[in-house]
């Protein structure tokens, strides 16, 4: 397996600003919208997800909903 070591850090905080601003992107061909997210619950979020916020912890949230109008 691949591993990145101490460059995981800033590759996940990478990835996750390509996948959140393709996620805009998407929002727009569709008609919807979205909003970046860091400021949330993480206890709550991981609980949410089913994770267990060890190995596996939440890092950006981007609700998706219809623009009115
Ligand atoms: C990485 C990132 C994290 C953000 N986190 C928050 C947040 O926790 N709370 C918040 O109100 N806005 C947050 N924002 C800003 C919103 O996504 C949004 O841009 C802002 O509310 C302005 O929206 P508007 O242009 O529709 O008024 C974040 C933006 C980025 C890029």
């Amino acid at each position: 397996m691949l591993s990145y070591g101490p460059a995981s850090y800033k590759v996940i905080a990478l990835d996750a600003g390509h996948v959140c601003e393709n996620l805009y992107l998407a929002c727009e061909g569709i008609g919807c919208g979205t909003c970046a997210i860091a400021a949330y619950d993480q206890e709550y979020m991981d609980l949410l997800l089913g994770i267990d916020g060890d190995e596996e912890f939440t890092i950006y949230i981007a609700p998706v909903g219809k623009v009115r109008g």
